[in-house]
C-alpha cells in the first residue's frame, strides 16, 4: 500500500519534517507567503492529511474539494482558522498544539507589559532618532510594574504562565474567566468580574481564545473604563479587541498604551491609525515565536498528523468525539 499524501502549508522549523517525510508522501508549500485559497483547495484535492497554519482557512468548501482528507493538524493552539463542525461532520480529526508553546507565549505577553510600562520602543527610537543629548530626570518616565495591579482575562494555560512570571516581579493579580480556574490559592490571583479587574487594573493581559464571545470582548466600553495610566496587552488574537474604538482612546489617552502581539486583520494594513500613534507597541504575532517552542509545535503538530492518518487518537484534538 502506497504511504498517505500529506500537504504542509509551509515549511516548519526543527526536523519534525524528516519524520513525517519518512512515512508519508509529502508536499511542503515553499513559498514564505502561505498559498493563496484557490492554490490550497488545488493541494489538498488527493490529500489524506493537512497540516496547517494560523493563516490557512479550512472551511467547508475547502473539505469539499478534499473527499479523501481523513485529519486536519494545525500548529496552533488556536484553530479560529478552522471550521471545527464541518470537521467533524466530517468525522475529520482536528488536531492543535496547546502546552509547548505557553511560556513563550506568557514571556512575550510579560515583554510587551515591561516594553510599554517602561516606553522602550520610544526610547529606542529617541537614541536612533540621534536626540540623546544628556541625562535628564524627566526623560522618558515610565511606569512601575513591581507592586503594580495585573488583570489577566481568560485564567487558561497562557494566563496562568503570565500569573507566574508577574508573583515573581512583586503584583497584585486580578483575574477574570467564564469558568471559575482554582487559582486563588495556587498562585495568589484574585478573582474579579471583568468590570472591576478593567477599572482597578493597571495592566490588562488578554488570554481568551478567538469565538463568537469573545469577538470584540474589549471595546469602546470597556476601555473607557480603564485607567488613563493603565496598559492593555493582546497576545491572544486580534478580534477579541475593537481595533478601531482602540485607536480612538488610545488616542483620548484612556487607556494610557496598548501593545499587541495579534491584530485584526493580519498582517495590520498599514494606513491603521494605530501604526501612528505613540502609545501603540505593535508586533507581528510573534507570541510563541521562540527556537525552542517552535520546533516543539512542529513536532506536536507533525505527530497529530500521523495519528490521525492511522486512525488513531491525536496527542491534543479539539473534536476528540470524532474518533472516540
Ligand atoms: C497559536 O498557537 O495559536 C499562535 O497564535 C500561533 O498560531
Amino acid at each position: 500500500m502506497q504511504n498517505p499524501r500529506v500537504f504542509v502549508t509551509r515549511e516548519l522549523p526543527g526536523n519534525a519534517l524528516e519524520v513525517l517525510k519518512a512515512r508519508t508522501r509529502m508536499e511542503v508549500w515553499p513559498d514564505p507567503m502561505p498559498p493563496t485559497r484557490e492554490q490550497l483547495i488545488e493541494k489538498v484535492r488527493d490529500c489524506d492529511g493537512l497540516l496547517t497554519l494560523v493563516t490557512d482557512r479550512v472551511d467547508r468548501a475547502l473539505l469539499e474539494a478534499a473527499p479523501k482528507l481523513r485529519v486536519v493538524s494545525n500548529m496552533g493552539v488556536g484553530y479560529d482558522n478552522i471550521d471545527v463542525a464541518a470537521c467533524t461532520q466530517r468525522r475529520i480529526p482536528v488536531g492543535n498544539t496547546p502546552g509547548v508553546l505557553t511560556d513563550a507565549t506568557a514571556d512575550l505577553a510579560f515583554a510587551l507589559l515591561l516594553a510599554a510600562a517602561r516606553r522602550l520602543p520610544e526610547a529606542r527610537n529617541y537614541v536612533l532618532e540621534g536626540r540623546w543629548k544628556t541625562w535628564h530626570p524627566s526623560l522618558l518616565l515610565g511606569r512601575d510594574v513591581h507592586g503594580a495591579t495585573l488583570g489577566i482575562i481568560g485564567m487558561g494555560q497562557i494566563g496562568r504562565a503570565m500569573a507566574t512570571r508577574a508573583r515573581g516581579f512583586g503584583m497584585k493579580i486580578l483575574y477574570s474567566d467564564i469558568q471559575k480556574p482554582d487559582v486563588e490559592v495556587e498562585i495568589g490571583a484574585i478573582r474579579a468580574e471583568q468590570n472591576e479587574l478593567l477599572r482597578e487594573a493597571d495592566f490588562v493581559s488578554l488570554h481568551v481564545p478567538f469565538m463568537p464571545q469573545t469577538r470584540h470582548l474589549i471595546g469602546a466600553t470597556e476601555l473607557a473604563l480603564m485607567k488613563p495610566t493603565s496598559v492593555l496587552i493582546n497576545t491572544s488574537r486580534g478580534g477579541v479587541v475593537d481595533q478601531a474604538a482602540l485607536a480612538a482612546a488610545l488616542r483620548a489617552g484612556r487607556p494610557g498604551a496598548a501593545a499587541l502581539d495579534v491584530t485584526d486583520p493580519e498582517p495590520i494594513v498599514a494606513s491603521d491609525p494605530l501604526l501612528n500613534l505613540p502609545n501603540a507597541l505593535v508586533v507581528p504575532h510573534i507570541g510563541s515565536a521562540s527556537v525552542q517552542a517552535r520546533a516543539k509545535m512542529a513536532s506536536l503538530a507533525v505527530e497529530n498528523l500521523l495519528a490521525g492518518l492511522e486512525g488513531k487518537p491525536l496527542v491534543h484534538s479539539v473534536n476528540p468525539q470524532v474518533l472516540a
